[in-house]
């Protein structure tokens, strides 16, 4: 039996197999760049985050219909629930799918027809996180959020993804108080590639409660004091970290450091088509690789309950 767990980090987007890319290509008349699902899978050997955006974003073309992205999702959470995951907050990236002329209402709806099922369908809740692209402008997130006005009561918060270096939490400042003031939840990527003073400003500037990676508060001890001190989460990902090369091997990793300095942590899976692996292969790839005991991975399963924002659904449910 996996350990349960929730995903807090996991972009939609990123769980588009192989075998879906093409089946949806076909079913929509999309022409992919490969010959077959082997030759595509060649092509997963990314230098950095950008390598790997590049392939991401050509990939998600073949999402056009709200039946696409319910695929997808069911997929998804089929897949997640098999390895332990209980509660599931999806990232999606709006932007990506209008730049092709994709609405809104289809994204949203379409994940919704998995998303409202998911409970009795996969046993795995799930909420909604609508993500901002850190590398398109402060308006177009700004009208982006003007889009999804009618699908809050879907949506229980925003984050920022994409490019992180050259394009500082501050950029967002406005669109962030904005979704502040509708009741949305905050998260940012922060600390992925960019450095310790994106995190820093991710919490003073935007106000996010949960940091997206974080990896590289390490190198700021003043920062790491006052992560452990405000119990702010970090959606850890062990998996991406070592394809997009933010370390050189597994074994090399941060985590145990982390969890030692105190830092509240969990495990998630970010890309897992394309990183090698689900929520559940990273606990395991952790647990080979860190020698970390049975101890320190139900903290870290326990810790994805405490980070995530089901509390709050009940609280707000209560009021
Ligand atoms: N980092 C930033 N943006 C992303 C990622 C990531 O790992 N995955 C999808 N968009
Ligand atoms: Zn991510």
């Amino acid at each position: 039996m996996p350990l349960p767990k929730a995903e807090l980090h996991l972009h939609i987007e990123g769980t588009l197999e192989p075998e879906l890319a093409f089946e949806l290509a076909a079913r929509n008349g999309v022409e992919l760049p490969y010959a077959d699902t082997d030759e595509l899978r060649k092509a997963y050997q990314f230098e950095d985050l950008q390598s790997f955006l590049n392939l991401y974003y050509e990939l998600m073309a073949v999402l056009r219909t709200e039946q696409d992205f319910a695929d997808l999702a069911n997929a998804y959470l089929a897949r997640a629930a098999a390895q332990g995951v209980r509660h599931a907050e999806i990232f999606f990236d709006p932007q990506a799918h209008m730049a092709r002329g994709v609405a809104m209402g289809t994204v949203v709806e379409g994940l919704w027809r998995a998303l409202g099922e998911s409970e009795s369908e996969h046993g795995v809740s799930t909420q909604l996180i609508m993500c901002f692209l850190r590398d398109e402008s402060a308006e177009s997130a700004l009208e982006t959020l003007e889009a999804a006005k009618p699908y809050l009561d879907r949506i229980v918060g925003i984050g920022l993804d994409s490019a992180e270096v050259g394009h500082p939490p501050v950029k967002f400042r406005e669109v962030y108080y904005s979704a502040a003031a509708l009741g949305l939840r905050l998260v940012a990527h922060a600390g992925e590639e960019g450095p310790p003073e994106y995190i820093t400003e991710a919490l003073d500037i935007l106000g996010v409660e949960r940091i997206d990676h974080g990896l590289r508060c390490m190198e700021d001890e003043t920062l790491v004091a006052r992560l452990v001190r405000d119990r702010i989460p970090l959606t850890l990902c062990p998996l991406s970290n070592v394809r997009l090369r933010a370390v050189d091997v597994l074994a090399e990793h941060p985590l145990p450091a982390m969890l030692e300095a105190g830092l509240l942590c969990t495990v998630n899976s970010d890309d897992p088509a394309y990183f090698g692996g689900y929520a559940g292969d990273n606990f395991d790839a952790i647990r080979q690789a860190l020698g970390l005991g049975e101890d320190r991975l139900r903290e870290l399963a326990r810790n994805s309950f405490v980070a995530s924002f089901l509390e709050h659904d009940e609280e707000r449910r209560a009021r």
